[in-house]
């Protein structure tokens, strides 16, 4: 089977491996897509800590179930099935060790995957393999953001920076749930592309660089309940300011870089909750799935790559030429 690696910091190579065989308990996936996400950038860059090296990137990725190994009982052959971002994440809280797939682990960039069974869940039916492997971890922050560490009810408003994998998931889960969208952009162009996912208010950041003053204006001058922060250095401490008494920052990305100052006063007195995310449980995931099936969601890709143009997805994915994700096919 084919897969890529990153061997150096910069260095992403296509090599071929022998096809992997599952142990007890692991379940072989034939991959059909995989999808990037902004951490995949990173770590190609050497920027995401220490890493091991060569990993295999990409936490996302989605393919059919085509053997089982001894003792398998929660999954059967030919189930359509994604990984789940931290493989000893099922339930309950965290554990002190993440094991994040394309990171920690070899990722879902190759034609064939080997997982423990514990490590994937079902897609729902309504998606195709493509929508099914953006999910693992921006779909699932942005759940956990809106609906676990906080609980986002309907009528109230979210604050949601950019046109990203976090952030148009987060925006198509708050209008699911009947909540007020404003939605920050740095390009117009963006905004047109992703009107119909049904924003009530899209801020231009380049045309109104003081975005503040009309989130306050559009909230009445109380700020937001909610903000699915990705900004970080730039962002955060102005988040902050437009939240309102006892709102919720979801602290999720760091943009624009992750050292923070900001008026701690202001937080107190205002008694505004920050919640550090850091994706989500199996349990999140598919507690997910079963809204995205009931609620007919799906995923906002804007351009489908084929295997062989991996480089290229990264490039695009880079160069933040796109809005909502980016998917590597394995069948084209
Ligand atoms: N903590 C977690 O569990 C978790 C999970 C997933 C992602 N993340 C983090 O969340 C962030 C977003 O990830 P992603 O995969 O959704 O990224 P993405 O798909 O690359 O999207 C990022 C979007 O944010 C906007 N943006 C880019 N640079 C910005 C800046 N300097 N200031 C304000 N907005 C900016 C852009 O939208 P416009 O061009 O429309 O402005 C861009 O499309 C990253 O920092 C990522 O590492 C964290």
């Amino acid at each position: 089977m084919d897969c890529y690696e990153i061997t150096a910091p910069g260095t992403l190579v296509r090599k071929s491996r022998p096809d992997p065989r599952p142990g007890p308990g692991e379940v072989v996936l034939r991959m059909a897509a995989a999808s990037l996400n902004y951490r995949d950038i990173m770590i190609k860059n050497g920027k995401y800590g220490n890493m091991r090296l060569p990993v295999i990137p990409l936490s996302d990725g989605a393919g059919q179930v085509v053997a089982t190994g001894e003792g398998v009982t929660r999954i059967l052959v030919g189930d359509r099935v994604a990984g789940i971002f931290n493989q000893a994440w099922t339930g309950g809280p965290p554990p002190i060790h993440a094991r994040a797939l394309g990171g920690d682990m070899d990722g879902m960039l190759a034609q064939t995957v080997v997982l423990p069974e514990t490590g994937v869940v079902r897609l729902p039916d309504s998606l195709s393999f493509e929508e099914g492997a953006t999910l693992p971890c921006a779909a699932v922050t942005a759940w956990n953001a809106l609906f676990v560490s906080s609980r986002l009810t309907p009528g109230e408003t979210v604050l949601i920076i950019g046109t990203g994998g976090v952030s148009l998931f987060a925006l198509q889960f708050a209008k699911m749930a009947g909540a007020r969208v404003i939605l920050l952009s740095r390009s117009l162009e963006k905004i047109e592309r992703v009107r119909s996912l049904g924003a009530d208010h899209a801020i231009d950041t380049t045309l109104h660089p003081q975005w503040e003053e009309e989130v306050l204006e559009l909230t009445g001058g109380r700020g937001v309940d909610h903000v699915v922060e990705v900004g970080g250095a730039q962002t955060l401490p102005r988040s902050l300011s437009i939240t309102r008494h006892q709102g919720h920052v979801a602290v999720i990305g760091v943009l624009s870089g992750g050292e923070v100052r900001f008026p701690v006063f202001a937080l107190l007195a205002r008694q505004i909750r920050l919640s550090g995310i850091y994706v989500g449980s199996r349990d999140h995931f598919e507690a997910m799935n079963v809204a995205i099936g009931e609620n007919a969601l799906h995923p906002h890709i804007s351009r489908i790559f084929p295997f062989g143009e991996v480089p290229q997805a990264f490039r695009t994915m880079e160069a933040g030429d796109f809005v909502g994700k980016l998917v590597i096919s394995f069948d084209r």
